[in-house]
């Protein structure tokens, strides 16, 4: 039998069709698995520039994108600096955290948290880490 130009364009295409099936199902089905639905936000990096990706402190905690913290909302210093971390989950699954935040956003842009009221201020007004004479611990509440 003569395939014509026709025939062998079909053959060809379903060829190319198989091997991109082969090679992109598994793909797709590989970066799904690696990121469990329940997963909101893996990095700061996919919420939205006025929002930042927070985890709880609680035991399987899911991290969720959540606005900045506004002009004289309570804030911690704990939560200014963001983080990365490794979360564990009773179906076992192990999510990497980049640049995520614990329990609370930092203040949005242009304020900063106050290391005395801990409310955000203006960045101007915050009381700077530069003129203590000591390292406050960023920890300690
Ligand atoms: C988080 O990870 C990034 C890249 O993997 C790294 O550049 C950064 O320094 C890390 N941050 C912390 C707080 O460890």
């Amino acid at each position: 039998m003569i395939m014509n130009s026709k025939t062998l364009w079909l053959v060809t295409a379903l060829i190319c069709c198989c091997i991109w099936s082969a090679l992109a199902i598994p793909k797709f089905w590989i970066a799904n698995a690696k990121r469990p639905a329940y997963i909101e936000c893996a990095s700061s990096d996919e919420c939205t520039f006025d929002s930042c990706c927070v985890l709880g402190m609680d035991r399987y905690s899911t991290p969720i994108c959540q606005k900045k913290l506004q002009l004289h909302d309570n804030c911690r210093l704990a939560s200014e600096e963001p983080v990365n971390s490794t979360v564990a989950y009773p179906d076992g699954q192990v999510v990497s955290l980049h640049k995520v935040h614990l329990i609370m956003c930092p203040c949005a842009d242009g304020l900063s948290c106050d290391y005395k009221s801990r409310t955000c201020v203006n960045f101007d007004d915050a009381y700077s880490f530069n003129e203590l004479n000591e390292t406050p611990n960023r920890f300690d509440d």
